[in-house]
C-alpha cells in the first residue's frame, strides 16, 4: 500500500516538538535512555522533558512517571529507548495518550528479518494516526530548536541545511565533522529503516521549513522512489545527494544495514537528474557542495569568470570547469576593458582573469564588483594564492565588501584561497559571511558547478518563462 505524505503538524511534533516523553529513560550513564535525557538537557531544549520508566522515580532532577499514561500534560512526541520486544507495546500506549509522532531509536528491526514486528508497529502506530521516525536511528537534532534529541554527542556546528542520513553512525561522524570541516546546519535527522516516514515525507516538511535553505541527504537505498521523486521535484529548495552502495557488494551492504534495497550507479544517476538533484561524489564533496547550496544562488546561464592572483590556480581552475561541465569562454571586450584598469601591463583580463601576483585587495574589491555587475557574468570563482604583498584577511574583505556592493543576489560566488594558516582564517571568515570558500580550486569550481547541476524544475520554468 502506498503511504500518504504525512501530516506536516505530525511532522511538526517530530522535528520540533514542545514536549518530549522518553520511553525507557535511565538513570544510568552509558545508556541510551540516560544519553537523550541528558542530551536534551545539555542543549538546552525549552520544551517539556517527561521520562519514563516504571522502576525510577528521577533522572538528572526530572520526575519519572512508570508510563506514559501517567503523564498529566499532553506529548508531541515519545522517543523510544526500549528493547525491540517492548516497543510495540509502549506505542499502544502512546496512541491511548493521544502523542502525535513517535521516534524509535531502538534497533532490531527489519534490518535483521524482524520486517513483521517493523510492520506491526507501524501499523499500530498508523492506527490511532501517528507517525514513526525509524525505527534504528539516533534521532533529530535541530539547532533552531536547541534541540538533541538523540544520543550524538552534541548539536552540530550552526548552518543553513538540513542533512537526512540513513546511517546512524554516520550521522555521527558527519555531526562531528561539521567543527572539523567548518560546515555546519541547521538539522539533522536520522532515518534509519525508514519504516512510516520516508526521505519524501521529510523533504516535503523541510522544504516549507523556513529555518532551512537547503536539504541534504545520505542515501543507501530508497523504499518509495515514485514519491521520493514527487518530492524532489516539487521542492523548491536546493537538495544535494550522496548515494552509497552503488557497487554489487555494497547494495548486499547496505542491504543488511538499513535493510533497504540499493541499485545501480546509472540509475540513479538518471534518477537524480531527472529530479534535479545535485549529486555528491564522495563525504567530502557532500559538504563542499552543501556549503554551496546552502549559501549560493542558482548558477543561471553559461558564463563563469575565474578571477586570479596566480596563473597556476587559474590553470587548475579551467580544468575543473571543463570537468565539470563549464567550458570557459573569453569575456566580451567590454568586461575586458574594465578589468585591464586593475592589473599591470602582463595581467590578462581573458578567462581566467590573471590580477597577477601584485593584486592588492583593491584590485580584487574592483574587478569583483564590476564583473558580478556585468550582464555577460553569470557566476563567479574568485582564486587567491597567499603572496607576500597582500594579507589574505584583506582580501577576504575586499571580496565580501564588492560582493555586498554590487547588490547582486542572483549570480553564485565560490572563492579558493591557497595558503597556510592565514588563508585559513580568511575563508572561515568568508564561510561565516555566507560567501562558501575552498582550499582548492578544483572545490571552488566543483562547488560553483553544484549550483548548476540542478535540472530546471517545473516551477523554475515558469518562473523564467
Ligand atoms: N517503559 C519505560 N521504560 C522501560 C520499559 C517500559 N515499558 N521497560 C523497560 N524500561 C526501562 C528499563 O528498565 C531500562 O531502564 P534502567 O536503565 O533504569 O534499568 C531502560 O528502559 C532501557 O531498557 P534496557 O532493557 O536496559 O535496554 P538497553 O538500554 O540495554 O537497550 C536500546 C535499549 C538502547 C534501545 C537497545 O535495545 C538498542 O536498540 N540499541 C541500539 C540502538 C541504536 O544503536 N540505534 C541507532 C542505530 S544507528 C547507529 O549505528 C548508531
Amino acid at each position: 500500500m502506498e503511504k500518504v505524505i504525512a501530516d506536516q503538524e505530525i511532522l511538526d511534533s517530530i522535528i520540533k516538538p514542545t514536549s518530549i516523553a522518553v520511553i525507557g529513560a535511565s538513570s544510568k550513564p552509558g545508556k541510551i535512555g540516560y544519553n537523550v535525557i541528558e542530551n536534551l538537557l545539555a542543549s538546552k531544549y525549552e520544551g517539556k522533558i517527561f521520562p519514563i520508566n516504571p522502576n525510577a522515580s528521577e533522572i538528572l532532577g526530572f520526575k519519572v512517571y512508570p508510563t506514559i499514561l501517567d503523564v498529566p500534560e499532553p506529548i508531541d512526541a515519545a522517543i523510544m529507548t526500549i528493547p525491540a520486544k517492548l516497543v510495540l507495546g509502549a506505542i499502544e500506549e502512546c496512541g491511548q495518550k493521544g502523542v502525535k509522532g513517535i521516534i524509535v531509536i531502538t534497533s532490531g528491526f527489519s534490518e535483521v528479518g524482524e520486517r513483521d514486528l517493523e510492520r506491526q508497529i507501524v501499523e499500530k502506530a498508523n492506527s490511532y494516526g501517528m507517525r514513526i521516525l525509524g525505527p534504528n536511528i539516533v534521532g533529530v537534532l535541530s539547532n533552531t530548536n536547541k534541540m538533541n534529541a538523540s544520543f550524538a554527542p552534541t548539536l552540530p556546528l550552526p548552518g543553513k541545511g538540513a542533512l537526512i542520513s540513513q546511517s546512524g553512525a554516520l550521522l555521527i561522524a558527519l555531526d562531528m565533522a561539521t567543527f572539523t570541516r567548518k560546515v555546519g546546519f541547521d538539522k539533522l535527522i536520522s532515518i534509519g529503516n525508514m519504516s512510516d516516514i520516508s526521505f519524501a515525507d521529510l523533504i516535503n516538511w523541510l522544504d516549507k521549513d523556513e529555518d532551512t535553505t537547503s536539504i541534504s541527504l545520505y542515501i543507501e537505498g530508497l523504499k518509495d522512489g515514485r514519491a521520493f521523486m514527487e518530492a524532489c521535484r516539487a521542492a523548491k529548495k536546493p537538495i544535494v545527494a550522496l548515494k552509497s552502495g552503488v557497487s554489487e557488494h555494497g547494495a548486499a551492504a547496505a542491504a543488511s544495514h538499513t535493510g533497504s534495497l540499493a541499485g545501480a550507479a546509472n540509475m540513479y544517476k538518471a534518477v537524480f537528474k531527472q529530479a534535479g538533484i545535485v549529486q555528491a561524489s564522495d563525504l567530502g564533496n557532500l559538504f563542499d557542495r552543501t556549503l554551496a547550496v546552502s549559501l549560493q544562488p542558482e548558477f543561471r546561464g553559461d558564463n563563469l569568470l575565474i578571477i586570479t592572483n596566480g596563473g597556476g590556480v587559474g590553470v587548475l581552475a579551467t580544468d575543473a570547469a571543463e570537468k565539470y561541465g563549464i567550458p570557459l569562454k573569453f569575456a566580451p571586450q567590454d568586461v575586458q576593458m574594465e578589468l585591464k584598469k586593475y592589473m599591470p601591463e602582463f595581467g590578462s583580463a581573458k578567462n581566467p582573469v590573471d590580477l597577477t601576483g601584485v593584486a592588492s585587495a583593491e584590485w580584487y574589491e574592483s574587478s569583483v564588483r564590476n564583473s558580478l555587475m556585468h550582464p555577460w557574468v553569470d557566476a563567479l570563482t574568485v582564486l587567491y594564492c597567499e603572496v607576500a604583498i597582500t594579507h589574505p584577511m584583506d582580501v577576504a574583505m575586499a571580496i565580501k565588501k564588492a560582493v555586498d556592493e554590487s547588490g547582486v543576489k542572483n549570480k553564485p560566488v565560490t572563492v579558493s584561497f591557497v595558503g597556510g594558516v592565514e588563508s585559513d582564517k580568511a575563508m572561515q571568515w568568508l564561510v561565516e559571511n555566507n560567501i562558501p570558500a575552498y582550499a582548492t580550486p578544483d572545490a571552488a569550481v566543483n562547488a560553483i558547478a553544484a549550483r548548476r547541476g540542478r535540472s530546471v524544475k517545473p516551477h523554475e520554468a515558469r518562473e523564467r518563462s
